[in-house]
């Protein structure tokens, strides 16, 4: 596929048919990604795929997290279930859910640097998928950053970070692209220095 083509074709999905993927295909999209540029080859990303049996678990540990949240808070007892069975029935019928993690460096620029290559890794997983017809939504909901849900998929808060979630499988719709503006470019051609 045009390089071109793939960025800017590429579409967020939000609607998946109920097909899994092969776990060798998934490996391969994951091992693609990897060739993201890393700061002194750190290689800082860690995929953790709920599927099946794991994917409802997971979508159990997401509603607890948007309860304790306060996300229902002002509705009715009633209306707060519903809205949570909603969210439920959505999730469950997504096929593959990557938890995309990192290690927390303690040096702050390094943290941020592995961040960003986290970040790159996460589009090169968007576009590998999508060059083979698998869908991608990347998502970062509060709950990524909820301590009890890190502790609950058997990580650690202190030591690691919670990037995104990608939700993933065979697109059952594709929506319309969403225009980009003009990215703002200054051309510094000239000395700017103010020299005494
Ligand atoms: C850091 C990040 C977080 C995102 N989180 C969400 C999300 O939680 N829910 C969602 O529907 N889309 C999420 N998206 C996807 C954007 O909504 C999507 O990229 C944007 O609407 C443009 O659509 P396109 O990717 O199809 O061009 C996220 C994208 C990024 C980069």
């Amino acid at each position: 596929m045009d390089l071109y083509k793939a960025i800017t074709e590429r579409r967020s999905i939000h609607e998946f048919k109920s097909t899994l993927i092969e776990e060798k295909e998934l490996r391969g999209i994951f091992q693609t990604a990897s060739w993201a540029p890393n700061h002194r080859m750190k290689q800082p990303w860690n995929v953790k795929m709920f599927q099946k049996d794991g994917a409802v678990d997971l979508a159990q540990l997401i509603i607890d997290s948007y309860k304790r949240s306060g996300f229902t808070d002002g509705y009715s007892e009633e209306k707060a279930e519903k809205m949570m069975e909603g969210i439920k029935k959505f999730l469950l019928k997504i096929p593959h859910h990557a938890l995309i993690y990192m290690e927390k460096d303690q040096d702050f620029h390094r943290y941020e640097e592995d961040y960003a290559a986290v970040c790159a890794f996460i589009q090169n997983v968007q576009l590998a998928a999508w060059g083979k017809n698998i869908g991608v939504l990347w998502t970062s909901s509060p709950y990524i950053s909820d301590e009890k849900f890190i502790e609950e998929v058997g990580l650690n808060e202190k030591k690691h970070k919670v990037v995104a979630v990608l939700q993933m499988g065979i697109p059952e719709r594709i929506p319309g692209a969403k225009p980009r503006d003009e990215v703002p470019i200054t051309f510094c051609r000239e000395s700017f220095i103010k020299r005494s």
